[in-house]
């Protein structure tokens, strides 16, 4: 039976890949795109999660719904020095779409509800929608079967800055509301799960440009802009947690090494905004989470590999940027 879930998502890069893989594999059930404040301006994310189902064929198969245009707290920060606009310029003409108007927390609350014990959450952005829905309505947390979450490092580096990872820093307070709430959580960290197992060097991007279907193209496009920030910073490839995250649920044979942890977020610290604090078990902290801490890396390569083969028509044409 393919896997109920909804991909809350800050949609720029690799959370397009994500949302392919939701869309495209025939292990998934995706019922519904929630946006949350994130990578780049809202707007732009909407516009991307919609070119993204256009690029799988499937404009209008997955509703939208718009959630937290910022952090709980604390005024949003851009990743857009690292992902641009978040799908290299790509676009397409988005008259007559629209999102729905029910409110992503509420969607999250009722679908979870109606999915009760069934329905998987993939979230791939800050956790802004998960804390407040879990706030707003305490059964949701004992509807979702799973959390998924990419954030955090395992005791490693940050990206945004040294001590946190991009997610947990946006919004550091739902992070450590969320893993506090009693989810049944998964988490997918960057350092050094990503930075080891997720990167994909020019030898891996150039068998996906070979493949030279719209999906292909889409994905050679959309990494670019982060794969020149990523070399700047002394990654070799392009990173891809997002859809790690969501292959690690439909796939869970990819995972090699997890254990389960406490872990927490710092929220009291200038310096380390947002640092997961990740105890593995010696420190008498009750775990709250389970920890991914490898993945069969040449298995998720092929398994992006077969998402990005996928023979789609692309629902409308993509505009590329002029010169
Ligand atoms: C995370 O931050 C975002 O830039 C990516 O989409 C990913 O979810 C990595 O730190
Ligand atoms: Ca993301």
């Amino acid at each position: 039976m393919p896997v109920p879930l909804v991909i809350d998502t800050d949609t720029a890069q690799d959370d397009c890949v994500a949302i392919l893989t939701g869309l495209l594999d025939s292990a998934a059930d995706l019922k519904a795109i929630t946006m949350v404040a994130g990578n780049v301006g809202f707007d732009q994310q909407v516009r991307n999660a919609f070119l993204t189902m256009s690029v799988a064929g499937e404009l209008g198969t997955v509703p939208v719904y718009l959630g937290a245009r910022q952090p709980i707290l604390r005024p949003w920060v851009s990743a857009e020095n690292v992902h641009g606009d978040g799908v290299g310029g790509l676009a397409i003409d988005m008259s007559g779409l629209a999102p729905e108007t029910e409110h992503a927390v509420d969607a999250l609350i009722r679908i979870a509800a109606e999915n009760a014990g069934e329905l998987c959450i993939v979230a791939i952005g800050p956790l802004t929608n998960i804390a407040l829905a879990a706030a707003k309505d305490r059964e949701f947390v004992h509807n979702v079967k799973a959390l998924y979450v990419m954030g955090g490092s395992n005791n490693g580096r940050g990206n945004i800055t040294a001590a946190a990872e991009f997610n947990f820093y946006v919004d550091p307070e739902a992070a450590k509301a969320v893993l506090a709430a009693g989810f049944t959580t998964v988490i997918v960290p960057w350092d050094r799960l990503t930075l080891r197992d997720a990167v994909f060097d020019q030898a891996h991007l150039d068998e996906i440009a070979a493949i030279g279907t719209p999906i292909a193209d889409f994905f050679t496009t959309i990494v670019a802009a982060t794969l020149d920030f990523d070399r700047s910073v002394g990654i070799d490839g392009s990173t891809h947690p997002d859809s790690l995250t969501v292959a690690v649920l439909l796939h869970p044979e990819l995972i090699t090494a997890s254990a389960p942890y406490h872990v927490d977020v710092e929220t009291g610290s200038d310096l380390t905004r947002g640092y997961s604090a990740m105890s593995w078990g010696v420190h008498g902290l009750a775990p709250n989470a389970k920890v991914i801490e490898a993945v069969d890396a040449d298995a998720f390569f092929r398994h992006i590999k077969a998402l990005v083969a996928h023979p789609t028509v692309p629902s409308r044409p993509i505009r590329r940027p002029t010169a």
